[in-house]
């Protein structure tokens, strides 16, 4: 496999050839993690640093599970416990992982660009782990990995993505990749939640959760993402589930065997029910979390090939 650029930075910048192959190898790590076995060698001598600006459970801990699976050593920066919090920039913590000879770089950050920054001053690859509302190409590929094991493929499935799709990097990310692998996209919120010209894109724009989620083949869930809204874009938590909630009644407009999505941190009541979240013949968000640590052992096994090839 041979990618465009040495870092990964977004979906918009990768072919679906570049997809699919991902989606392949991840395949095979997942069936690898499963097995129990682990393959120590390709990431042996390397070093994957974790420097996360904004809080992470899943993103953050695959990336160091996946990267000490695959024998590289690991180290976790957060921002509370850095230099940063004396006021360093961010080019200047950059100089100084660069000075440190680091192979592999994932970024969190929450100012849109950051990590593509970063990829111009270091000589890492630096890998996105989530953008401010820009990309979470990682979250995306996991996502793909877990839809195409149920369902064979991702052409012509119908895929309605639900919530606050304004503030999702997720989002973003997810119709990049699945348009481009050829599915039905539907984004369904309150005007509110769901940027003007988005059509743009490909998607339809529902602003009626029973329409938008009517014969459906994958409902995705999203959080209110309060810390990148300013001011009240809805009445309460309250009334936005009443109405944007993924509950049974409105789940049952769906296919029948429709699978329940969730990228996590999951605010129970507020876009989803416990009932829908925890019903294992629908949801697959423990899944989700499983085929996250694949994905990211396949995206750091090709990003550390690329960097060889180009040494
Ligand atoms: C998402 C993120 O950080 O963008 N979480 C994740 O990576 N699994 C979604 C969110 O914060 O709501």
């Amino acid at each position: 496999m041979r990618l465009p650029t040495r870092h990964l930075l977004g979906i918009e910048t990768l072919h679906p050839r570049d997809i699919s192959a991902f989606l392949d190898l991840a395949e095979s790590y997942a069936l690898l993690n499963r097995s129990g076995k682990t393959r120590r060698d390709v990431l042996r001598g390397r070093t994957l640093i974790n420097l996360f600006f904004e809080d992470s459970t899943r993103t953050r801990t695959s990336f160091e599970l996946a990267g000490k699976r695959l024998g590289a050593d690991v180290i976790n920066m957060s921002v509370s416990t850095s230099s940063v919090s004396k006021g360093e920039t961010l080019l200047d913590t950059a100089a100084t992982l660069n000075a440190m000879n680091c192979d592999l770089l994932v970024v969190r950050h929450k100012a849109s660009g950051a990590p593509a920054l970063l990829a111009q001053k270091v000589d890492a690859a630096v890998i996105n782990a989530g953008d401010g509302m820009h990309e979470h190409p990682t979250q995306a590929l996991l996502d793909a990995l877990t839809i195409r094991r149920h369902k064979g493929t991702l052409e012509g499935l119908t895929i309605a993505i639900c919530g606050d799709i304004a503030h999702s990097r997720v989002a973003r990310s997810n119709i990049l990749l699945l348009i481009a692998m050829g599915s039905q996209v539907r984004v369904v919120g309150p005007p509110t939640l769901i940027p003007s010209g988005i059509e743009q894109f490909g998607v339809s724009v529902f602003h009626d959760m029973r329409e938008g989620l009517r014969d459906a083949d994958i409902v995705m869930a999203l959080r209110l993402q309060t810390e990148r809204m300013s001011g009240g874009l809805i009445p309460s938590a309250r009334e936005f589930f009443t109405f944007y909630g993924l509950d049974a009644a409105k789940l049952a407009l769906a296919k029948p065997d429709a699978l329940v999505m969730h990228p996590g941190p999951m605010n129970r009541g507020v876009e989803i029910d416990s009932q829908v979240a925890d019903d294992v013949t629908r949801s697959v968000i423990r899944e989700q979390v499983e085929m996250g640590v694949a994905v990211r052992m396949a995206v750091l096994d090709v990003l550390a090939r690329t960097a060889l090839r180009n040494a």
